[in-house]
C-alpha cells in the first residue's frame, strides 16, 4: 500500500541562526502551527531531551503541553498536537541520531517538515536536507558576520530558497551588499496565547509573509487538494 501526495510540492524547512535566544523555537512552532491548518505538518526539534522517561522539549514548554512518557532507549516517536500537526522530538543527543535520515524517512508521511536547529557554530553539512533554510538573525553585530558566513556558505554550496528573519527592524546586516534582491522580513516581538501570535498583529503578519515566500501559491488555494491522495496497488 502506498500514498503519493498530488499536486503538492514537499518543503522541509530548516530554520538556522548563529546565536541562542533569538526566539528560533517560538517562530518554528508558528510556522508549523499555521502550515498545518492547510497541509500535514511534521515539526522536529533536534534539541530535546529524554531524561529517564521523560520527553523535554523547548517546543512542549512553549505550548504548555505536559512532558510526556517515553524511554530514552527507544527512538523517539511522534506526538500528535492538533489535527495536522505532528511533533517529533528528536534530541542530537540519541545513540541514533542523524537528521538526514529522519528527515528522509518523514517525507514519505508529510507534506511539510519544519525543523527547530541549535544555534550553528559551524558551516557543516547541517543545511544538507533542506529544501529552504529560514534565518533568523536577532540583530547583533558579531552574530551577523557570523550568520553571513552561514548564508554564503549556504548559498555557493548548496543554492538554497532562503528567507530572511530580522527580530530587529532595522537589521545590521546589510544583505543588498551581498549581490543580492533579498531582504530581511521583520518579526517584532508579538503577543503570544499559548505559544501561538496572534494572527492579525505584526508577528502573525510576519509569519503569514514567512510562509508566502516558502510556500508561495502552494498554501494559497486549497482546492488544489493538498491532501488529495492516490491510492496505489494494494
Ligand atoms: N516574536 C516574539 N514575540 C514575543 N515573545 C517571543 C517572540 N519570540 C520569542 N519569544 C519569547 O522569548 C522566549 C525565547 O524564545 P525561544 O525559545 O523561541 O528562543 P530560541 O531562539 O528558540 O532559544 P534557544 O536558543 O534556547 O533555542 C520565549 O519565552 C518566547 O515566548
Ligand atoms: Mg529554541
Amino acid at each position: 500500500m502506498q500514498y503519493v501526495r498530488l499536486g503538492y510540492r514537499q518543503r522541509v524547512v530548516y530554520l538556522a541562526r548563529v546565536k541562542g535566544g533569538v526566539g528560533a523555537t517560538t517562530l518554528a512552532l508558528n510556522l508549523a502551527w499555521r502550515v498545518s491548518e492547510k497541509a500535514k505538518v511534521l515539526l522536529i526539534d533536534t534539541r530535546a531531551a529524554i531524561l529517564g522517561f521523560l520527553v523535554c522539549s523547548d517546543v512542549l514548554d512553549i505550548l504548555g503541553v505536559e512532558p510526556f512518557e517515553q524511554s530514552e532507549w527507544e527512538t523517539p516517536r511522534v506526538l500528535q498536537l492538533s489535527d495536522n500537526l505532528y511533533f517529533l522530538p528528536y534530541p542530537s543527543t540519541h545513540e541514533k541520531y542523524d537528521l538526514d535520515r529522519v528527515v528522509l524517512e518523514a517525507r514519505r508521511d508529510y507534506d511539510a517538515i519544519i525543523v527547530d536547529l541549535p544555534p550553528l557554530i559551524a558551516t557543516d553539512d547541517t543545511l544538507k536536507s533542506a529544501s529552504a533554510v529560514v534565518f533568523l538573525y536577532g540583530g547583533g553585530a558579531s552574530e551577523g558576520r557570523r550568520l553571513l558566513r552561514l548564508i554564503n556558505h549556504c548559498r555557493t554550496q548548496y543554492q538554497k530558497e532562503a528567507v530572511y528573519v530580522s527580530t530587529v527592524h532595522q537589521p545590521l546586516l546589510n544583505l543588498h551588499k551581498e549581490g543580492e534582491n533579498s531582504d530581511w522580513i521583520h518579526l517584532p516581538r508579538g503577543r503570544i496565547k499559548g505559544g501561538i501570535f496572534d494572527a492579525k498583529d505584526l508577528a502573525g503578519r510576519a509569519i503569514t509573509e514567512i510562509i508566502r515566500e516558502v510556500w508561495g501559491k502552494d498554501l494559497e488555494s486549497e482546492k488544489q487538494g493538498f491532501f488529495a491522495r492516490m491510492f496505489r496497488g494494494s
